[in-house]
């Protein structure tokens, strides 16, 4: 059905996801661009096809703080696709006061792992059938915010912090990327699964909630662009460089160290585990 690559990205209507996106539609790959408001995907859409001149570029409409939802469009997505090469994991916030998604999560780590964890797994059996297909999780250097993961508290609702949250959410998509990138090594699958730091860019990110953000992008010049910040995502998708590298942490579209708690094996299987009994999967990748 589709002889070029097939990509798909969440969270591609602004910011590093957007120049992500655009960059892998100058490729002529097929496109697919996951976001919860249909409006601002279809501008994102209608931008990307007049800038790379690529016409092969969808939307398909999930909020990826549900795991219905989740299941739902990828679904969808295997409904008109029979292949899938690259899988950017990228939609992701911050958020000033606790809240929990309709599942239970608190909701950086429900946006943010889960997002990741559920669209992997619901994405699994097409992207792992796909030859030399990859695996990007856009992380954090955030993640040296926090220690460990907070396993006596995981939903944090004893004590809740925004940047403990975060910290922890963007550790986990480490810990999550390469638990992954071992268990497929382990059983002979040979998608690859690298996770990045982007730097720090001047995005919608944390807009929204925090009023230090805005001020810091408007009025400080030394943030990355957009452009510049989706520079490590595309190289980890693109570059024949990574071809058979998995399981890497890289910032500036290097391979870069993580903070210790990032290789902690241990932490690496209790994630895993609590993963998929909080979300009710018995083997993950099995749909
Ligand atoms: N900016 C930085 O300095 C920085 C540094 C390190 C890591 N990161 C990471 O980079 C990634 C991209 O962030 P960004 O800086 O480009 O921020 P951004 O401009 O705010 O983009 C975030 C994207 O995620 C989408 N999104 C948020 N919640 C969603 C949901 N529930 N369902 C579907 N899509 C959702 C947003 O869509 P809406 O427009 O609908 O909200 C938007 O497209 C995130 O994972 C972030 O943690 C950013």
């Amino acid at each position: 059905m589709f002889n070029s690559k097939v990509v798909l990205i969440t969270g591609a209507n602004s910011g590093i996801g957007y120049e992500t996106a655009l960059g892998i539609a100058k490729t002529k790959a097929t496109l697919v661009l996951v976001g919860r408001n249909a409006a601002k995907c279809e501008e994102a859409r209608r931008q990307i096809v007049e800038q790379s001149h690529n016409d092969q570029v969808k939307v398909i409409v999930a909020d990826l703080e549900s795991q219905a939802a989740i299941k739902q469009f990828a679904a969808e997505f295997k409904r008109h696709y029979n292949r899938l090469d690259i899988l950017i994991n990228n939609a992701g916030g911050v958020f000033k006061e606790r809240q929990t998604t309709a599942d239970g999560f608190e909701r950086t780590l429900g946006l943010n792992h889960f997002g990741y964890f559920l669209t992997t797994h619901y994405l699994h059996d097409i992207l792992t059938a796909t030859p030399e297909s990859r695996l990007v999780n856009v992380a954090s250097a955030a993640h040296r915010f926090v220690r460990n993961m907070n396993f006596d508290d995981l939903m944090l609702e004893k004590k809740y912090g925004e940047w403990a949250a975060y910290g922890q959410s963007k550790l986990a998509n480490i810990l999550f990327t390469r638990h992954l990138a071992d268990l497929w090594q382990k059983n002979g699958i040979k998608t690859i699964a690298n996770c990045l730091h982007p730097g720090t860019v001047r995005t919608n990110f944390g807009t929204h909630d925090f009023w230090i953000i805005r001020l810091a992008f408007h009025h400080l010049p030394f943030f990355k662009s957009a452009k510049q910040g989706a520079a490590t995502s595309l190289h980890l998708a693109l570059s024949p460089d990574i071809e058979r590298k998995t399981g890497g942490y890289y910032d500036n579209c290097r391979l870069s160290k993580s903070s210790r708690a990032a290789s902690d094996t241990a932490a690496m299987q209790s994630l895993w585990e609590r993963s998929l009994s909080l979300t009710g999967i018995s083997e993950f990748g099995r749909v």
